[in-house]
This record gives structure tokens, C-alpha cells and sequence, in this order.
């Protein structure tokens, strides 16, 4: 059995936490089905700044360039509210995202049936929702140059970050777009505001040309990103895939997981290239919910968002995608059994702790699997 390299970056806050129930399914994975995980432990965020003075350290970051994967929980929390911006909590995911090159960040937002009622839409608006965001994740506005205060001299100072998209970025991030649609209803909206930037109008054209020179078979639109926010609170089953830059995508993909009922549901998957000679790409999988250092240690976080970013990582590092169904499906069922953490509960339902409910997945997977 080839053996599987996991790194796990618990983080902050509820990270742990949500953590632990992963390892549970991993060791699981491997005493009962032989899936040949092997674990490494490094720190990131506001722990990683405790230990030593850094977001991430040197040789952390190194062993999530040696892993097949990385497992990410969450980073921040108030207690490092002052520390210097270099080194905030933050700045430990941004790097892993920039140095391993994770350009393709992928954010399903799906609505369990069982959940339907959480939302703060009307249930027939969300229920069945299966969309994808695909968030350019290593360019836009986040890593542009300048990114600087500069002081003018006169009692005022200028905030400056740059928007700054290059042709390739673009193509690359269509193209994985329009694969992944293929894989589902064949759709892409494709989401700038070229209206008013620049980078806009390049990202609309590098986009209608990837798609006639390679994707015609795949139906795609585009929309000013304002108009697309307001579409995804309207009538969000219109979409199939959603591209859209760095930042649009950061705000877009909140609006769309809550959508679901709970931010504590969503996974994600970031990618970086296939190797051309091993086909292998580099990736992390983390929550799309933050640390909630309200409610860390208390056993009560939600640790969904944590094991359907697991079963992302089995679906798209190491293609078992029989496990990560099944995963997914033990996640339904335990939904569809009434068990609820505080954040989704309702009433008639059955409230649990981020262990039990771990448990029961755990229980349900491997019976799906025996
Ligand atoms: C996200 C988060 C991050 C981002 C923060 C923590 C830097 O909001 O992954 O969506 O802005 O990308
Ligand atoms: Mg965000």
C-alpha cells in the first residue's frame, strides 16, 4: 500500500477541536480499511506566533511542501489582535496559499436536505443547492504590488493595494472552471466587474477566449459581481459553477455558504498545478468557517466543515473517490438522524458536541464501507 503523506495544521481556536475528529477518521481509515495515512503535526496562525514569532515557521512550511496533502483548521483569534501585520495569524495561510502556488480554490456550497430550514432564505430557494466557486486564489488584490501606507507628508497617509491579473492566471483558472463543470451540470458564470477595473475587462476576455479556443461545449455567462451577489441571495439554483477573482470570490463564497444553513457545513479544496511529471498537484484542504475563539474548547464546534474537507482531500489528492461518497454520504445521514450541533440545531432534533457527532460519522462511514 503506498503510503499517503497528511500534514495536519490544526491552528487556532476551534481548529483543534475540529481536528481531532479527523484524525479519529483517519486512524480509523487505517486500522480498519488500510488506507496507509501517514500524519505530520506542524502549527500555523496565532500558535505558530507563540512558539516561535512566526505565522508559519520555515521548516513547517516545508513539510507542507513535502506532503501529499496539508489539512487545515482555522488561524486567529483575539489574543493576537496586536501582534505586527507580518505576522498575524492570517499571514500563515496566505503564504502556504502563495508559496505553494494554490491558485484554484474550490468552495462547494451544498444544502443538506436535512437543512433546508436553517437557512435565512425560504427553504424552496435553497433546497438541492449544489454550487461550485471557483476563487482565483494567488493574485488579485491580495498579493498585488504596492500594497503599502505610504504618509504624504501633510498629516495624511494613502492606503494603497494593487488589483493586478495576468493572462496566464486567468486561463489557468478558467480552465479548471470549465473541467468542473464538465464533471456536473456543464455551466460557468464567470463573475468581474468590468465596468469599472481594468483587470475586469481582461479577466472577461482571457475567459471568452479560453472557452471558444477549448470549452465550447460548456455553457457560460457572465456577470458583473455586484449583480452576481444579489443573484446568489435571489435565486441561487441558477448557478452551476461560479469563477470569479480573489476578492469577489472571498465575499461571494461567505454569501454562498450561508446560504446552506451554516458556515460550519462548508469545505475547500485549494489546488495548485498538476506536476507534468508526477501529475501530482499541491493542496490544501481547510473549513471555510474562521476559528470562532467564542466558543473554542468548549467541545461544542460544528467539525463538518473539517471532515467534508477531508473528503475533499481523498476526492482530489488521492483520487478515492468511492471513500470520499461515502464520506459525504455518512454526513447526510447523520443530518438526516436529527443530530445537531448548537449552530444548526432546531426543534425535534437531537443537539450533540463536536465529539459525538464525530463519532457518528465515523460509525455511519465505516458501516458504508464495510
Ligand atoms: C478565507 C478567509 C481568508 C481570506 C483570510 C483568513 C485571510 O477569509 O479563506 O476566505 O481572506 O482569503
Ligand atoms: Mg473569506
Amino acid at each position: 500500500m503506498a503510503t499517503r503523506k497528511l500534514l495536519l495544521l490544526a491552528g487556532d481556536g476551534i481548529g483543534p477541536e475540529a481536528m481531532a475528529e479527523v484524525k479519529k477518521l483517519i486512524a480509523a481509515m487505517n486500522e480498519k480499511l488500510g488506507a496507509g495515512f501517514e500524519t505530520e503535526e506542524g502549527l500555523v496562525g496565532g500558535c505558530a506566533y507563540d512558539a516561535h514569532g512566526q505565522a508559519i515557521s520555515d521548516a513547517d512550511m516545508g513539510k507542507a511542501m513535502a506532503a501529499d496533502a496539508t489539512l487545515f483548521g482555522a488561524v486567529g483569534g483575539p489574543k493576537w489582535d496586536a501582534v505586527p501585520y507580518e505576522v498575524r495569524p492570517e499571514a500563515g495561510l496566505l503564504r502556504l496559499r502563495k508559496d505553494m502556488q494554490l491558485f484554484a480554490n474550490l468552495r462547494p456550497a451544498i444544502c443538506y436536505p436535512a437543512l433546508a430550514q436553517s437557512s435565512s432564505l425560504k427553504p424552496e430557494v435553497v433546497e438541492g443547492l449544489d454550487i461550485l466557486i471557483i476563487r482565483e486564489l494567488t493574485g488579485g488584490v491580495y498579493f498585488g504590488e504596492p500594497k503599502e501606507i505610504i504618509d504624504l507628508g501633510n498629516g495624511q497617509k494613502r492606503g494603497i493595494d494593487t488589483q493586478v491579473y495576468d493572462t496566464f492566471e486567468i486561463e489557468r483558472i478558467a480552465g479548471v472552471a470549465f473541467e468542473l463543470a464538465r464533471t456536473r451540470k456543464n455551466k460557468v458564470c464567470s463573475m468581474e466587474k468590468r465596468n469599472v477595473m481594468k483587470s475586469g475587462v481582461l479577466w472577461n476576455e482571457v475567459v471568452t477566449a479560453t472557452h471558444k479556443a477549448h470549452y465550447s461545449d460548456v455553457e457560460l455567462s457572465h456577470m458583473l459581481a455586484d449583480a452576481g451577489g444579489m443573484q446568489l441571495v435571489r435565486w441561487p439554483k441558477q448557478f452551476d459553477v461560479i469563477v470569479t477573482d480573489n476578492l469577489f470570490g472571498d465575499m461571494l463564497s461567505d454569501v454562498a455558504a450561508m446560504l446552506t444553513g451554516s458556515l460550519g457545513m462548508l469545505p475547500s479544496a485549494s489546488l495548485g498545478a498538476p506536476d507534468a511529471m508526477t501529475g501530482k498537484r499541491k493542496a490544501l484542504y481547510e473549513p471555510v468557517h474562521g476559528s470562532a475563539p467564542d466558543i473554542a474548547g468548549q467541545g461544542i464546534a460544528n467539525p463538518i466543515a473539517m471532515i467534508a474537507s477531508f473528503a475533499m482531500c481523498l476526492r482530489y489528492s488521492f483520487n478515492m473517490v468511492a471513500e470520499a461518497d461515502r464520506l459525504e454520504a455518512a454526513i447526510a445521514a447523520v443530518l438526516d438522524d436529527g443530530l445537531r450541533t448548537a449552530d444548526i440545531m432546531s426543534d425535534g432534533m437531537t443537539k450533540v458536541g463536536t465529539v459525538q457527532m464525530g463519532d457518528a460519522i465515523v460509525e455511519k462511514f465505516l458501516a458504508l464501507s464495510a
